[in-house]
């Protein structure tokens, strides 16, 4: 058992070796990572490809092919998810992928065969996000004493992978308060008369606003806000208590 796991072993990293070797021998480069809004059109391009070279190959993942050129011939277009939506520019060998979805998110390859026979490669990756859908915006109101309130504020969107951005009236919420939901106390010195949620991701934003109506300019307005809240919440328990 112990000496065919060994064997097992030596498969491995007879496998594994050759891609090292191959790695090693390969000039790699990265561009700067490209994001795009799902459903338009993109370019991955590189800055600086050898004028003179015998072939060309975009992959998708280091095992899938998208396109292959070789000095005069035709594009092959793989057979793929991509074949009806690509397009290779000969001129600069940049890749252009028509509507975009999330699941074209990779990080590309190209990989350049020189008139020297050496390899050189290229990373680039693409991130593909939906637009951000409106937030919802709520806030819970919880009383601590006569004159501070407890606020839990919360913004919710769908989709996970988004950055949140508060805002009161008097500006910029603190950083460690730009989250999904956080918690405040507030005093008549210090309320917000509207809270605004901003979501984005890094090719769409959108926001959302919720006024704080129960609380007014003035330490007096505030407690009469109260008494309205005292109203709606406590009268229709009361009668409902009745009722029943
Ligand atoms: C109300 O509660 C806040 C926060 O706990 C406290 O700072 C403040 O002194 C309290 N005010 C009164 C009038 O009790
Ligand atoms: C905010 O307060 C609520 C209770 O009112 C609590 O459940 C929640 O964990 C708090 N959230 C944060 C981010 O502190
Ligand atoms: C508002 O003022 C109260 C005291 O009146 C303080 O406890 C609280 O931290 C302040 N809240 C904010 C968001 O500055
Ligand atoms: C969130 O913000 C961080 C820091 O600004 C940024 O690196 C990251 O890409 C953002 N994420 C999204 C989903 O926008
Ligand atoms: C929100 O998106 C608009 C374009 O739709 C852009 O002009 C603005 O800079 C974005 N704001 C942030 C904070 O990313």
């Amino acid at each position: 058992m112990c000496s065919r796991r060994r064997e097992w072993c030596l498969a491995l990293e007879l496998l594994l070796l050759p891609h090292w070797f191959l790695a090693t021998s390969i000039q790699g480069h990265s561009e700067s990572p490209v994001n795009a809004l799902s459903g338009r059109n993109v370019r991955l391009q590189i800055s600086n490809l050898p004028d003179k070279y015998k072939k060309l190959t975009w992959f998708y993942t280091p095992e899938q092919k998208i396109v292959e050129y070789e000095e005069s011939s035709e594009p092959n277009y793989f057979k793929s998810k991509f074949k009806d939506k690509v397009k290779l520019d000969l001129t600069n060998g940049a890749l252009d992928i028509h509507n975009v979805q999330k699941e074209d998110s990779s990080t590309y390859l190209l990989r350049v065969v020189k008139v020297t026979g050496n390899e050189e490669e290229w990373r680039v990756s693409l991130k593909v996000f939906d637009p951000v859908p409106k937030p919802v915006v709520d806030i819970k109101i919880q009383k601590v004493n006569n004159s501070c309130y407890y606020l839990t504020i919360s913004c919710v969107v769908p989709d996970q992978s988004v950055n949140y951005s508060w805002r009161a009236d008097s500006g910029p919420l603190p950083k460690e308060l730009q989250t999904s939901v956080f918690n405040v106390t507030i005093g008549p010195q210090n309320y917000s008369k509207f809270y605004t949620c901003e979501v984005s991701n890094p090719v769409s934003n959108s926001s959302s606003t919720v006024p704080v109506t129960l609380l007014h300019d003035s330490a007096r307005s505030f407690r009469v806000a109260w008494t309205a809240v005292w109203l709606v919440v406590i009268v229709p328990t009361v009668s409902g208590l009745l009722w029943n």
